[in-house]
């Protein structure tokens, strides 16, 4: 059978391409060290009663130790809890360990200028430790899309100077 060599070209480069994404899949999963959130370590949560049971039915900020905080956060359609309806303050420069996890449907959780990015599955437990370098404001955003108002879906991040930080941005216990 006579293959066009225009044919031939066009076949070799699509198959390029084809090695081209599992390379680039490959790649992030192990260079890079990607992860689906919570698939690894294991840590799972149930999204019909995170909102009743467990820290999640509390979101906000813990105290761990003096340079150490942790924040439960909701994200929901269609927004960031803590985040959204007011900002969610944090200190600057101190090491702070999210968790984070949905109750309804995948969500995205981005904060621009800090290299937080992870997606939030229902039923899986995101978690991943930080440290805001500068005492600003970061916004949050949503990046999968998540239902009618995704595009409203955002939030806000308060970093303060730690001496800034006290008591009352926690949550009672
Ligand atoms: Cu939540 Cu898009």
């Amino acid at each position: 059978m006579h293959v066009h060599r225009f044919e031939k070209l066009w076949i070799g480069l699509s198959l390029l391409l084809i090695a081209a994404f599992i390379g680039i899949v490959l790649f992030g999963f192990t260079v890079m060290n990607l992860k689906v959130p919570g698939v690894e370590t294991g840590e799972t949560v149930d999204p019909a009663t995170v909102l009743s049971e467990g820290p999640f039915a509390k979101p906000g900020v813990r105290k761990i130790s003096d340079d150490h905080y942790e924040v439960y956060m909701l994200a929901q359609q269609f927004l960031f809890r803590p985040g959204s309806t007011r900002p969610l303050t944090l200190p600057a420069k101190t090491k702070i360990t999210f968790h984070m996890t949905s109750p309804d449907v995948m969500h995205g959780f981005e904060v621009p200028g800090s290299g937080l990015n992870s997606t939030v599955i229902p039923g899986q437990v995101a978690t991943f430790t930080t440290r805001f370098p500068e005492a600003k404001s970061y916004g949050i955003i949503c990046h999968q899309y998540c239902g009618s108002a995704h595009h409203n879906m955002q939030g806000e991040i308060k970093a303060v100077p730690p001496s800034e930080f006290d008591e009352s941005n926690l949550i009672s216990q």
